[in-house]
């Protein structure tokens, strides 16, 4: 039997081996999901392992998502450019990183009934999976990035990947057609303590998280006349694109899939 695995640290609220292994039960495969807590010390062997077929494939989460990439053969495009990998496979020797989680914002943002395209965004935040955003916006031809987070810094480092980023400074607001919650702000019913309402109607407010299915900052984004939508169908879509890398077929998405994700 095949082994998968998702790791990261924290890894307990990962969803990952719930859809991934929903899906193999689907598909007929032989094959396990497991999600493990790595210390960095312990990527080595979980590297080791995957060279030497124990285990068939990874996902990495935070932190990992950078700090990987050294101990790998290859990088897809996209992971290059992002400087983040989330799926690891190994291809005729080599192991490849990829990022998926470009993949599952563009799908994510293609399924709603908005127009991005020459639109302002802001993110709030600079973490992990910022760079896979911004990669995905300026595929949708945006008009224009803005960036803040608490630590300006990290922030400006995005330059580094990026051209034409803007920065706002933290805890300040001006015009944006959409603004997207990045931050880790609302996992655990934190406020973020931006006054929106300067911002009129029709927007979008887009948070990764996924849960709780409804933070603070969609909640304030709803209740003022904007559209709202979490992260769920881009953690859905990141994973489809993870199974279809690794077992060449792609799983199905509908009700049943998110309604597996909702019972938690
Ligand atoms: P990492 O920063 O390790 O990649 P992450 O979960 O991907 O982890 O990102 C967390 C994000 O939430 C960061 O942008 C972080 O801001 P800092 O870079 O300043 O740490 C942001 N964040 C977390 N707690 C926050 C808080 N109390 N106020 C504002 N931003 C916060």
């Amino acid at each position: 039997m095949k082994k998968y695995l998702v790791i990261g640290n924290p890894i307990d609220h990962s969803l990952s081996p719930k859809l991934q292994n929903y899906w193999l039960k689907e598909n007929n495969i032989d094959a396990s999901y497991d999600k493990i807590k790595l210390g960095i010390h312990e990527i080595k062997n979980l590297i080791q392992d995957i060279k030497e077929q124990k285990i068939a494939g990874c996902n990495v989460t935070v932190p990992f998502k950078k700090t990987i990439i050294p101990f790998l053969d290859k990088l897809s495009p996209e992971a290059e450019q992002t400087q983040s990998v989330n799926t690891i496979t190994f291809d005729n020797g080599d192991l490849v990183g990829h990022n998926t989680d470009i993949v599952g914002f563009d799908t994510a943002i293609k399924k709603l009934n908005f127009s991005i395209k020459g639109k302002k965004v802001l993110i709030l935040g600079a973490g992990g999976v910022v760079p896979s955003i911004i990669f995905a916006l300026k595929n949708m031809h945006v008009q224009e990035i803005t960036i803040s987070n608490r630590t300006r810094e990290k922030a400006e480092n995005l330059r580094v990947l990026f051209d034409n980023l803007k920065i706002l400074k933290w805890g300040t607001l001006t015009d944006f057609h959409v603004v997207i919650n990045a931050t880790s702000l609302g996992l655990n019913n934190e406020t973020i303590n931006l006054d929106f309402s300067s911002l009129g109607k029709d927007k979008l407010f887009y948070d990764v998280i996924y849960n709780p299915r409804e933070t603070n900052f969609l909640k304030i984004g709803k209740q003022l006349g904007h559209k709202t939508e979490n992260g769920k169908t881009m953690f859905v879509y990141q994973a489809l694109e993870a199974f279809k890398l690794w077992h060449r077929i792609v799983p199905n998405v509908n009700t049943n899939t998110f309604k597996l994700l909702d019972n938690d």
